[in-house]
């Protein structure tokens, strides 16, 4: 069985479209959410999924480091095979990252190197982009910087509002995540 962590801090629609993706399956399986954000949705979800999650509370630490340094040392007591991004929302320091080198992945709403950073749905609705879409990468040093996995584009219809495009959008995330993640871990070593 493979296992992965997600990391999350706000609505968590993308944690769930992963939860039911591999609901059933006997290869993959979430071992955990954790979220730096007590109000976030996403826990309520893992709740009504059954998944087991931890709240680390940004706003309880008293830096930045020492959240991290937290933060680290819950993910060391897991045994994991893949860490997942899912809308989380603070930058991972250059230690973790560098620990889980090639294990740690993210979803951008953007076409990067288009847009990174926060708000991007909306930069490109604003900039009145031709296309947009999402970009599901490696987490390295450099933030939204890492190798690409996979994108997909995506037309913007001018009829539509920045609702409708923020819907598109995710309908792209919440197909594409679970299956590049599906594919991630079925074409790694098979010893587990
Ligand atoms: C997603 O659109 C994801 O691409 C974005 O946050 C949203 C989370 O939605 N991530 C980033 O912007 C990362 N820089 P969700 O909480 O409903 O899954």
């Amino acid at each position: 069985m493979k296992k992965i962590v997600i990391l999350a801090s706000g609505n968590g629609t993308n944690f769930e479209a992963i939860c039911k993706y591999f609901s059933k399956s006997e290869k993959i399986s979430i071992i955990k959410l954790i979220t730096d954000n007590k109000e976030a949705q996403v826990a309520e979800r893992a709740k009504i999924l059954g998944i087991d999650y931890e709240i680390i509370d940004y706003s309880t630490f008293k830096s930045k480091k020492e959240f991290n340094d937290y933060l680290f040392d819950r993910l060391k007591a897991l045994d994991f095979d893949l860490m997942v991004l899912a809308g989380y929302m603070r930058i991972l320091p250059s230690y973790i990252v560098r620990y889980y080198d090639n294990k740690i992945i993210n979803i951008h709403p953007s076409l990067l190197p288009k847009y990174p950073g926060v708000r991007s749905i909306e930069r490109a609705y604003n900039n009145k982009e031709e296309y947009t879409g999402i970009t599901i990468h490696y987490v390295e040093e450099e933030v939204d910087g890492g190798r690409i996995i996979l994108q997909k584009k995506l037309k913007v219809d001018k009829n539509w509002d920045l609702a409708k495009l923020e819907e598109e959008i995710h309908k792209l995330e919440h197909q594409y995540y679970p299956q590049v993640i599906e594919n991630l871990l079925s074409n790694s070593d098979e010893d587990s």
